[in-house]
């Protein structure tokens, strides 16, 4: 049975762990736990109103363990989710190339796309690593307050309805 107003943040995240930090911001204020894709059973999912799904980038897309986890999900009907990642290029039809993927396999299964963030991570991939990575430092403190305020925006519309 759904519980009114309960929210959950899947995550995958282990370059640099940034897009940790900004699931960090989003489970504070909208009171979310965050489990990794290894630690949910698709039926439990059922169990949230609002779920993010959101990992690193890596080669275009979400993190296989997501991808996965959105083939294993049941269908639903008008269940919320948004969908995030940090990325070593952003941009906003970067974001949503890079959330393609994940996009159509939610939308597939009958998930509401409500909205969705991505903001540059540090990246030391490959012959990066040779010269000190790129995005050094982001998320910083800026994308940390555009995380902080897509997430008020998410609540007080789910506070509305
Ligand atoms: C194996 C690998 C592949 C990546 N591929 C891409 C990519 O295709 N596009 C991009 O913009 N960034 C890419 N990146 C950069 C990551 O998306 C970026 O560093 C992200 O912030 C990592 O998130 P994480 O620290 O949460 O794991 C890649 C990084 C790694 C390690």
């Amino acid at each position: 049975m759904e519980e009114k107003n309960k929210s959950l943040i899947v995550l995958y995240s282990y370059h640099h762990y940034n897009t940790e930090k900004i699931a960090g911001v989003f489970s504070k204020i909208l009171d979310a736990e965050i489990k990794w894709p290894d630690e949910i059973n698709p039926e439990e999912i059922l169990k949230y109103d609002l779920i993010g799904f959101g990992s690193g980038i890596y080669s275009a897309k979400h993190d296989g363990s997501l991808l996965e986890l959105a083939d294993e999900l049941s269908e639903v009907n008008d269940k919320k989710a948004f969908i995030f990642s940090t990325a070593g290029i952003s941009g906003e039809s970067k974001k949503i190339k890079d959330h393609s993927k994940l996009r159509e396999k939610l939308e597939s299964k009958g998930y509401i796309i409500v909205d969705e963030f991505q903001c540059k991570g540090f990246n030391t991939n490959s012959f990066l690593r040779l010269f000190g990575g790129m995005n050094k430092g982001r998320p910083n403190d800026q994308d940390l307050k555009n995380a902080e305020e897509f997430a008020n925006k998410l609540k007080k519309e789910r506070k509305n309805k």
